[in-house]
């Protein structure tokens, strides 16, 4: 491609400013993994089905997959790298998720994590069957989705174990 086909894209991502140049047809999970390093969104199906590539644009939970880099010019995202702290601290739904075995080959965890954060954040106490609905974008094949209800329940318990 031309140098002069690629367009200027001006995004942060975890708090950090980035300006790169990109070809217009670039999805935005491709730019993440590939030109920013950030690895830890998913790649599964690359059609909106899986929810492996979730991330927040502008705190909304959106698919990756579904996007051009293009497309978020001038926004904020945030991607699974930017949960924990910068010490290292995990975040308490991800503390969640370790905590009940929530994950096993952890291919879908990311995007469990960032499509779930939102609700996590709105809800205390929901019931399985909310936990359920909230989480009915994503797909996991090896852990039966039990675990992933019970780290939600964890993360949601307000009280002493409140995230
Ligand atoms: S990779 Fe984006 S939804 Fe499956
Ligand atoms: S933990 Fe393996 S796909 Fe979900």
């Amino acid at each position: 491609m031309e140098q002069s086909d690629l367009r200027a894209i001006s995004v942060v991502v975890n708090g950090v400013s980035h300006r790169c140049r990109v070809e217009p047809r670039l999805l935005l999970s491709d730019f993440l993994r590939h030109h920013l390093g950030l690895t830890g969104t998913r790649v599964g199906c690359e059609h909106g089905v899986c929810g492996a590539c979730t991330i927040h644009l502008d705190g909304t939970a959106v698919r990756s997959c579904l996007l051009f880099a293009v497309q978020v010019d001038g926004h904020e995202l945030r991607t699974v790298e930017g949960l924990a702290a910068s010490d290292g601290t995990l975040h308490p739904l991800q503390e969640a998720f370790r905590d009940t075995h929530g994950l096993q080959c952890g291919f879908c965890t990311a995007g469990f994590l960032m499509s779930l954060l939102p609700f996590v954040e709105a809800h205390e106490d929901p019931s399985e069957a909310e936990i359920r609905d909230a989480m009915g974008g994503n797909l996991c094949r090896c852990t039966g989705y039990q675990k992933i209800v019970a780290a939600v329940q964890k993360a949601t318990r307000r009280g002493e174990e409140s995230p």
